[in-house]
C-alpha cells in the first residue's frame, strides 16, 4: 500500500452564507453545528486505501445491513484546530490522534490508515473549512472516524470500510461552562474489563456508558464516574475523559493505562506538570480513598480532561447515599495554571518546546 494517498478536491458548490455561518459560531456549545465539508476514504479488502476525497458534507447512503448498523465496528478521534493568536491556525498533537487511531483499529480488527494520509486529511478540511474555526475561547473541532461498511450479517471483521473526517465549531463542553462540574459515581456499571475494548477509542465504549450517564444527568451530575470491573473499587475514568487528583503536597497523580482510554490531554498532562517540576505518579487509586482523602483534605482537587472538555475542575461527588466535595467545591489553583498552560500552549500563546504544535 503507498504511504500517502492522492486527495481529490470538491468544493462545495453551495457554501453557507458567510452571515448565517457567522451567526452558527455566535452560538457556542458543542457537537450541534458543522462545517461546509468532510473527508472521505475508502478502504476494500484485496485493494487497500482508495478514493480519498474532500467534498461537500453530506449524508452517507449506507446500506441497512452495513456491519457498523449490526456489530458497531466502529472508532472513532477527536483533536481541535485553534485560531492561533499570532493569527494563524493550531493543530495540537495530531499525530498522536493518528497513532491511537491505528491502535484502536487493531483492536477493533480495522485497518491501518496510514499517519501521513490522517494528517493530510485533517489538515485538508480544516484549510478547506478555515472560516469555521471561531474566535475568542472557542475552537474547530475535528472528528475523524472510521466504520464497516460492508453489507454482510455474517460476524468478521468487514471487508469494507469509511475513513472519514467531519469538523463541529464548538465552544464549552458543558453547558455551564467553565465552572466545576459533579460527578456521579456509578456503582451498578462498569465500562471496561481487562481484555476488553477500554483503551480502544469505540463508540460501542460510549454507548455502554449512556446509561450511566443518563444517572448521573437524573443525579444533577455532568459526568460518570466508573470504576474497575473486576472488585468495583478502583478508580477508572469518567464518561467522556481522564480524571486527576492533587494532594495537598502539591503532587499530581492520576489512574493507571491499562482499561482506560489512554488519553492525549493526560498524556500532555503528565509531561508538562513533571516538566514543572510537579511530582506526578500513575497508580491505582480507591473510591474509598479518594473519599476519605477528599474529606480529610489530602486531595485538594480533582479534575476531568480530554479534548473536549480541556480540564474541568470536579466540585462534588455524588453516590446512592451520599457525596462529598472536593477542597471548597470551587475548583483549585493547580487545576487552572494548568488548563492556563496547556491552551496557551494548544493556541500557540506559550512556546512549544516540544513539537506539539503544527
Ligand atoms: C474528546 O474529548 O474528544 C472525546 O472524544 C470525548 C467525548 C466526550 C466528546
Amino acid at each position: 500500500m503507498p504511504d500517502t494517498l492522492t486527495f481529490t478536491h470538491i468544493p462545495t458548490p453551495t457554501p453557507t452564507p458567510a452571515a448565517e455561518r457567522e451567526a452558527i459560531l455566535a452560538k457556542g456549545g458543542f457537537g450541534t453545528a458543522f462545517s461546509d465539508h468532510m473527508v472521505t476514504i475508502e478502504w476494500t479488502e484485496g485493494r487497500g486505501w482508495h478514493d480519498a476525497q474532500i467534498r461537500k458534507r453530506e449524508p452517507f447512503q449506507i446500506d441497512p445491513a452495513a456491519a457498523v448498523l449490526h456489530y458497531a465496528q466502529e472508532i472513532f478521534e477527536g483533536l481541535k484546530a485553534y485560531r492561533a493568536e499570532s493569527g494563524g491556525v493550531t493543530l495540537f498533537r495530531a499525530d498522536q490522534n493518528a497513532k491511537r487511531l491505528n491502535n484502536s483499529a487493531t483492536r477493533l480488527a480495522m485497518p491501518q490508515l496510514p499517519e501521513a494520509s490522517f494528517l493530510e486529511a485533517v489538515e485538508s478540511l480544516v484549510r478547506i473549512d478555515k472560516d469555521w474555526i471561531p474566535g475568542g475561547n472557542g475552537s474547530l473541532y475535528l472528528r475523524p472516524f472510521m466504520f464497516a461498511n460492508e453489507p454482510f450479517l455474517g460476524v468478521r471483521p468487514a471487508h469494507h470500510f469509511i475513513f472519514s473526517v467531519i469538523a463541529s465549531p464548538v465552544g464549552d463542553y458543558f453547558k455551564h461552562g467553565p465552572k466545576p462540574v459533579n460527578v456521579w459515581l456509578s456503582k451498578e456499571y462498569t465500562r471496561a474489563a481487562v481484555g476488553g475494548t477500554g483503551a480502544a477509542k469505540c463508540g460501542g465504549n460510549y454507548a455502554a456508558s449512556l446509561i450511566a450517564q443518563g444517572q448521573a444527568y437524573d443525579n444533577g451530575c455532568d459526568q460518570v464516574l466508573f470504576l474497575d470491573a473486576a472488585e468495583h473499587r478502583w478508580i477508572e475514568e469518567l464518561g467522556g475523559m481522564n480524571i486527576f487528583f492533587v494532594r495537598d503536597d502539591g503532587s499530581l497523580f492520576t489512574t493507571p493505562l491499562g482499561t482506560i482510554l489512554p488519553g492525549i490531554t493526560r498524556a500532555s498532562l503528565i509531561e508538562l506538570a513533571t516538566s514543572k517540576g510537579i511530582q506526578v505518579e500513575e497508580r491505582k487509586y480507591s473510591f474509598e480513598e479518594f473519599q476519605a482523602d477528599a474529606q480529610s483534605g489530602k486531595v485538594t482537587e480533582a479534575f476531568a480532561c480530554g479534548t473536549a472538555a480541556v480540564l474541568a475542575a470536579i466540585g462534588e461527588i455524588r453516590f446512592t447515599g451520599g457525596s462529598f466535595k472536593i477542597g471548597d467545591g470551587n475548583g483549585g489553583p493547580l487545576t487552572a495554571t494548568l488548563r492556563d498552560e496547556l491552551v496557551g500552549i494548544q493556541r500557540g500563546r506559550i512556546a512549544d518546546t516540544r513539537g506539539w504544535v503544527r
